[in-house]
């Protein structure tokens, strides 16, 4: 009745990285239905790069559609080249400094919140500000604390709604209006009514805020024309999932990691003593944490935050030998290929190092936590200019350790989070004179690199400026 449904419910990357003992693409069955699963990383893109005959379709995206709408995670082949090219402009590498003053300016607001203890609730903290980034981006309006906080559980309600309903999406269970059901529901009627609130008041006052959502709102196609209210709240909702649900696992799951290897943490303080001193990381500062940029790297190796995801082939193909008819529901996970010893050795270990050399040269297919082809992560610069700063900025100034209670079984989201990720949280002094540590060209042992354009007394201050939240939006 079932089919793998338990097993991948249970333990599923577990469950998911024993599949590429038994072949190249692998047949499974969740409910009454088979599952096509790709464990090889030249079938995965295959599958990636042909997205005329693998379209976004299967039980994944069906959910999140009901959602997201036709944005554009989800919207089919045929409306995707438009919608790629239109909101393209919003991710453009000359944007990214603008989005980083924001990223840079709520680190500060979170590690300003942040006091020695014995023990820090890590993913509800990354989760707070992941969610906060994404909206801050979205929208430059001001959000009060009670709206922010009923739209964060919204979100919750709805991301673990999805998941549960992934896994048995032929169950009728879902219909029913079982109080989970009818939470589900309301969580989502009030994203909704929010976003049309907003974008009514956006477009009455007709003023770009410099965000998102002024640009979804000022993007004409060849014909002159705008999106439509019912588009821009898809979109919306689009890029606030892929910003919030998959930036925070990657950042927790990067913290969980350096607290089990504390020598590569040593290394990264030593890293980002030299660069920052203690201050928080801003856009120039990203060329010089390369060890921060490996270990982001070497995270997403390991525990790739999107965990699975599904494509429909739109005709009959054939894969790995086998007959795919039209319809057939094929899976990719990075997990999978990213856990493959032949291509990663000793896949388990967290070795950032295998990062190291430029010359890295791996096969095609098989390193995608940010997915690849046509319907790659738009956001991936973003994302990681997101977690370097981040990261770097903790670590120059907190130690992080997990608990022994630290959960590290998937919660039943989404994307592949911890279940409970506490921590126990020291603050540390940079050192300023960092031991083993070869001085940037240029730069004297010990002298903390200074952006352009900061003042020299800012350098190595290791205070950070508190800031209200009504930060605006870029
Ligand atoms: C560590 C952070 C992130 C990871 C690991 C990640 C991962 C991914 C993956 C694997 C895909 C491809 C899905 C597929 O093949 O079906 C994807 C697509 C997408 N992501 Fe991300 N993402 C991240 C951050 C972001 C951010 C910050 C945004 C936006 C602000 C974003 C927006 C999107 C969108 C809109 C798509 C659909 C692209 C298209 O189909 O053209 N993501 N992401």
């Amino acid at each position: 009745m079932l089919g793998h449904a338990v097993r991948l419910g249970r333990r599923p990357l577990d469950f998911l990285a024993s599949l590429a003992a038994h072949g190249d693409l692998v047949r499974i069955k969740l409910g009454p239905m088979p599952f096509y699963v790709l464990c090889d990383p030249d079938l995965v893109h295959r599958v990636l790069v042909d997205d005329r005959t693998y379209d976004k379709g299967g039980a994944i995206f069906d959910l999140v559609r009901t959602v997201a709408g036709n944005g554009l995670a989800t919207c089919p082949h045929d409306d995707h080249r438009q919608q790629r090219r239109l909101l393209q402009p919003a991710f453009h590498r000359d944007r990214l400094p603008e989005y980083a003053k924001v990223m840079s300016a709520e680190v500060a607001v979170m590690l300003d919140g942040w006091t020695e203890s014995r023990e820090l609730d890590v993913l509800a903290t990354v989760n707070e500000f992941a969610a906060t980034l994404a909206t801050r981006t979205l929208f430059a309006a001001e959000l009060d604390d009670a709206t922010f906080e009923e739209l964060r559980l919204c979100m919750h309600t709805v991301m673990t709604g999805m998941m549960r309903r992934m896994l048995l999406p032929w169950s009728f269970l879902n219909r029913l209006p079982t109080s989970s059901n009818r939470r589900f529901d309301r969580a989502r009627a009030r994203l909704r009514q929010y976003v049309a609130q907003l974008t009514s008041d956006y477009r009455r006052a007709g003023v770009d805020h410099g965000d998102l959502l002024s640009i979804l709102l000022a993007v004409r196609d060849d014909q002159g024309q705008g999106l439509t209210d019912a588009e821009i709240h898809d979109q919306v909702f689009t890029f606030y999932l892929g910003g919030s649900e998959t930036s925070a696992p990657a950042l927790s799951w990067a913290l969980y990691l350096l607290g089990r290897n504390p020598d590569i943490r040593k290394r990264l303080h030593d890293e980002v003593d030299t660069v920052l001193a203690g201050r928080i990381a801003q856009y120039d500062d990203i060329p010089n944490l390369r060890l921060t940029h490996r270990v982001i790297m070497e995270s997403l190796r390991l525990y790739p935050p999107g965990w699975l995801f599904t494509r429909v082939t739109t005709k009959d193909a054939e894969l790995a030998g086998r007959r795919l008819p039209a319809g057939s529901v094929v899976v990719y996970s990075p997990h999978i290929v990213h856990h493959r010893a032949d291509l990663f050795p000793d896949p388990e270990r967290f070795d950032p190092d295998r990062w190291g050399d430029d010359s890295v040269r791996l096969p095609r297919g098989a390193f995608t936590p940010f997915g690849s082809g046509a319907r790659k992560c738009i956001g991936e610069d973003f994302a990681l200019t997101e977690a370097t700063l981040a990261l770097a900025s903790i670590v120059a100034r907190w130690e992080l350790d997990p608990l022994p209670e630290a959960h590290t079984r998937l919660s039943p989201r989404l994307s592949a989070t911890p279940r409970s990720l506490p921590m126990s949280l020291r603050e540390r002094t940079p050192s300023t004179i960092p031991t083993g540590v070869v001085p940037l060209p240029g730069k004297p042992a010990g002298t903390a690199v200074r952006t352009p354009g900061q003042p020299a007394g800012e350098v190595g201050s290791g205070t950070h400026r508190k800031r209200s939240r009504g930060v605006a939006g870029v």
